[in-house]
């Protein structure tokens, strides 16, 4: 029987965190062959590569760094003729707000990964494989580092695999530190030794022209755990997990205003957004109530807790979803209009101030657009400059137009995904909750009623109706 010094919630199905804040447990080779520890591994190799494959295809395992994109159908996307060398790296840099679960697996169950990369590197064919982190996980670095090299005393990594004839080497790399070096182009030429400038796609799709120009896998960390999950039960087994098309489990990180914040694996689409926040993160804090989430890390789109959805059944017919009954899945959220991503859910209650959130947004953005097309590297930077003038009481109602119109001229018009990231939180907030942000454009006006400007403001105001 398993014991932990943060004992679960109830609701919780523990996978990929079954060790993390497991009582005797290390990070040591040792302790992890004490748990059947690369027992998976072992049957992996007794498989084809393709054989592994198609396990992880049956498994219905969709990416848990941000897009959820099917991790099997990522693998055949290596072209079938491909004589160059193939790489797999493994996404640690972390680096959506909001989100903190690979920082625990590196910590405190780095062989988990080690294995669970060893399998995939089998599968796709890589001789070489990277472990990408932040540069604030030094920690991290150390902990992999040499659970690597206990990993190839063993001969689980190294020349001839458990002697199978499979070489692989794996190296940990750090970054110098940048959310756009989470973006797998970016990663990929931070990697190479470049500033990280994202690469445009088509035609850089990793898996055809990635690393040194060569066919490569990106997986975050949490993806390529499951891998080893998925060999352990097979993959029609691991996609009773969850939900048909959301299937197996996901960490969800919830911040914010609850009682009870944390990390919490549950089954894909097996709880609600109520559930979630009351039962298991134990409801608002303060005698307060919820007023938003940001379901998916602070680039998906915020949802209000009063709205409902109109999202289509099976049949075509359609039907109203409250924004409680959101089952927490990749599909339904979409649905809404926002996203699973990377699974970090950020948490408002009423006392927020809406403008600040927009503010506080944009100032991530800002500072971190690396800066290499002009939409996104002006774009974020105006948006933050407005939302501050918001902030600041400073700002008219013409401002929040203008800045309306700067996310959607960035929405689409970008090298990399990141143009969506920065310019979707502003859209969703000013469509959600534009009265309150022009409310705080009133402060403008009564500082200086005889501005002219200011007299615009109530001109524009009155008209709307919501003058004072
Ligand atoms: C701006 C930006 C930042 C990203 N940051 C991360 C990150 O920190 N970690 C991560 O795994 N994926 C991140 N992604 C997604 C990666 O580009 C890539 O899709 C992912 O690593 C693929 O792994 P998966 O298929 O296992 O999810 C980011 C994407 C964008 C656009
Ligand atoms: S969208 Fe932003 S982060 Fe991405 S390449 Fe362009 S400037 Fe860089």
């Amino acid at each position: 029987m398993i014991t932990y010094t943060k004992p679960p919630h109830p609701r919780e199905y523990r996978l990929v965190f079954k060790n993390v804040d497991r009582v005797g447990w290390d990070a040591s080779l040792q302790c992890y062959l004490r748990d059947g520890g690369y027992q998976d591994l072992q049957k992996a190799l007794t498989l084809q590569p393709n054989e592994v494959t198609e396990e992880v295809k049956k498994s219905g395992l969709r990416g848990r760094g941000g897009a959820g994109f099917p991790t099997g159908m990522k693998w055949t996307f290596i072209p079938p003729h491909n004589t160059q060398p193939v790489y797999l790296i493994c996404n640690g840099d972390e680096s959506e707000p909001g989100t903190f679960k690979d920082r625990y697996i590196l910590h405190q169950d780095p062989h988990q990964l080690i294995e669970g990369m060893v399998i995939a590197a089998y599968a796709v064919g890589a001789h070489v494989a990277y472990i990408y982190l932040r540069e604030e996980f030094p920690e991290a670095a150390r902990i992999l580092t040499h659970a690597i090299e206990e990993a190839r005393s063993q001969h689980f990594v190294g020349e001839n695999v458990l002697d199978s004839g499979f070489n692989l080497e794996i190296h940990v790399h750090r970054g110098a530190g940048a959310y756009i070096c989470g973006e797998e182009t970016g990663l990929i030429e931070s990697l190479e030794g470049k500033r990280p400038y994202p690469r445009l796609k088509p035609p850089y799709f990793p898996a055809a022209l990635g690393l040194y120009m060569c066919p490569t896998i990106v997986n975050n960390v949490e993806s390529l755990c499951h891998v080893k999950h998925i060999i352990a039960r097979g993959g029609d087994a691991y996609a009773r997990l969850g939900t048909p098309r959301n299937t197996g489990t996901r960490i969800l990180c919830v911040s914010g205003d609850v009682i009870r914040p944390g990390y919490f694996e549950i089954e894909v689409g097996k709880l609600t957004m109520r559930e979630l926040l009351y039962d298991v993160c134990g409801g608002p804090r303060n005698g307060r109530s919820f007023k938003a989430v940001i379901p998916g890390g602070s680039s998906s789109k915020i949802l209000r807790c009063d709205e409902s959805f109109s999202l289509k059944n099976p049949d075509g017919s359609e039907r109203l979803l409250g924004f409680w009954d959101i089952p927490l899945d990749f599909d339904t959220l979409a649905a809404c209009g926002s996203m699973a991503g990377s699974g970090g859910v950020i948490v408002l209650d009423d006392s927020r101030s809406m403008s600040w959130v927009l503010n506080n947004l944009n100032a991530f953005y800002a500072h971190e657009s690396c800066g290499q097309c002009t939409p996104c590297r002006e774009g974020s930077a105006w948006m933050k400059k407005i939302s501050a003038r918001i902030v600041a009481g400073e700002a008219s109602p013409q401002d929040v137009a203008t800045l309306e119109s700067i996310a959607y001229q960035i929405d689409g018009r970008t090298v990399c995904a990141f143009g969506e990231a920065s310019s979707w939180p502003v859209e969703a907030i000013l469509a959600k909750f534009r009265d309150e942000i022009l409310a705080d454009t009133q402060t403008a006006i009564d500082r200086q009623p005889q501005h002219p400007e200011a007299q615009a403001q109530r001109r524009f105001l009155t008209a709307r109706g919501s003058a004072p």
